[in-house]
């Protein structure tokens, strides 16, 4: 199948290879040209777990290119995609000008029948609002053009985007035109091999569906953290009741952990905006205007613990931050608790070595040269005299390390642990000081051998 991608970020990059990699003829579009010459070039703009080489071999198999030709994009798909970002407007809505602005640049071009598949995440009502532009500019041009809507909400999480995307739990279809859902599933198809799990509904219904899949998600992070905080007050340890809720069946143990609050592009901009949304049709969300809050405050959660231990003033403070990206395996630093964290130990007058173990380059050029903050060589250089350690992101690399060499390194013997990476006993076995989420006080909790 001929297949455009509008948009070439983590969802477009990712749909368009393994789209490719079944087989089918694509073509990724973005104005970003900067990105089109990086991919042109054999490289990826982005980290995602095996990625390149599933880019690299649909490229080499004529399967899959980059373009910014716009004309070439239109006329090239059947099947348009549209993978464009969808990021926050000021009041919390989701601002749809990329998507409109791709509606319409496809309405200008359009000579024959096309399929238009919505895959960014956006407010239910966007279809119609898509279809309108496209019509719109049709009847501009005084051409009749038939064409499909679709809503394709797209599920996949960064750091297993292609794994997601391969073998997925599901694939939700709003569809009303029988031709169009035929096209869906043939396309789909390759991907739901073991059984069917493609989900054909009506359009608003799949818009509703992604928001709610992420606010649900979101929800069960804020409910832990918030009872990871009065765990905390308790003497209680959030990961033995982690453990002892997460096994009810009717709970299940994902995103069930506590930590510094959850960042990324996709979960705060989606919750604000099914806010919006409900505010604009009457209904107060008020579950999720307190899971909004409770993040808001989760990101601050490890600054008051350090301001606990060293003073309202950190001046003349250094402090070794391990885990700069949102969460393992991406380079992404959208809304990542580590920025909130940086930016407030900077405002008290701390300084900072920062390592991550792919996310470096990113946090150069969101900070550029900001004064005290400092990138390190490895993550346990960036220990060399700090006063602690502070941990915000799981990578993987950072769940067994030496202890014995981070203790030798601090100053204090001390770990803030954003993500609760380790047993309190064996940090006090190496004579570290362990401030993770919701652990109580491990002087007076007896810890379970
Ligand atoms: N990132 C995720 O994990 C994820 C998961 C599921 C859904 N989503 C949703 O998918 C959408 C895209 O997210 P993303 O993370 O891939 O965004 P992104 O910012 O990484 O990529 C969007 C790309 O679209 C390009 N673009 C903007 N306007 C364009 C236009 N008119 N024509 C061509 N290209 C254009 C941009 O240059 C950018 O490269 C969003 O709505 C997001 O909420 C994201």
């Amino acid at each position: 199948m001929k297949i455009t991608l509008i948009g070439t970020g983590y969802v477009g990059l990712v749909t368009g290879a393994c789209l490719a990699e079944m087989g089918n003829d694509v073509l990724c579009l973005d104005l970003d040209a900067a990105k089109i010459r990086i991919l042109e070039e054999g490289g990826i703009p982005i980290h995602e777990p095996g990625l390149a080489p599933l880019v690299a071999a649909n490229v080499a198999a004529g399967r899959l290119a980059f373009t910014t030709d716009v004309d070439r994009a239109a006329a090239h798909g059947l099947l348009q995609f549209i993978a464009v970002g969808t990021p926050p407007g000021e009041d919390g809505s989701a601002d749809l000008s990329h998507v409109l602005a791709s509606a319409r640049s496809l309405g200008e071009r359009m000579n024959d029948y096309k399929i238009v598949v919505n895959k960014s995440t956006v407010p239910v009502g966007t279809a119609d609002l898509v279809r309108a532009t496209i019509a719109a500019e049709l009847a501009r041009r005084g051409v009749d053009v038939a064409f499909s809507m679709v809503s394709n909400p797209e599920f996949l999480k960064q750091g297993g985007a292609v794994g997601d995307f391969m073998r997925p739990d599901r694939v939700v279809i709003g569809a009303e035109d029988p031709r169009a859902i035929d096209v869906m599933r043939a396309l789909y198809a390759p991907f739901l091999r073991n059984h069917d799990r493609l989900l054909v509904m009506d359009i608003r219904s799949a818009e509703l569906t992604k928001y709610a899949a992420n606010a649900m998600l979101a929800t069960r992070i804020s409910f832990m953290n918030e009872l990871a905080n009065l765990a905390g007050s308790l003497g209680a340890d959030i990961e033995e009741v982690r453990k002892g809720i997460g096994s009810d069946s009717r709970i299940g143990y994902s995103f069930l952990y506590a930590g510094c609050g959850y960042g990324g592009s996709c979960f705060p901009k989606d919750v604000k905006a099914l806010v919006r949304a409900g505010a604009e049709h009457g209904h107060r969300l008020q579950v999720l205007q307190a899971v909004e809050a409770a993040n808001e405050a989760q990101k601050h959660v490890l600054a008051r613990k350090i301001t606990q231990r060293f003073g309202e003033s950190l001046a003349g403070r250094r402090f070794a931050l391990w885990g700069l990206a949102f969460k393992p395996d991406t380079d992404d630093m959208r809304e990542a608790p580590s920025r909130v964290l940086i930016d407030e130990l900077l405002a008290r007058g701390a300084t900072i070595t920062a390592w991550d173990p792919v996310a470096m380059a990113e946090a150069r050029r969101l900070y550029a040269d900001r004064p005290g903050l400092r990138f390190a060589a490895s993550a346990l250089e960036a220990c060399d005299g700090a006063d602690a350690l502070v941990i915000v992101t799981e990578w993987k690399a950072f769940r067994s390390p030496d202890f014995a060499a981070i203790r030798s390194r601090l100053r204090e013997p001390v770990i803030f642990d954003g993500r609760n990476l380790y047993q309190p006993a064996v940090l006090a076995q190496a004579g570290l000081q362990y401030e993770a989420i919701g652990r109580g006080d491990p002087a007076t909790r007896r810890i379970p051998a």
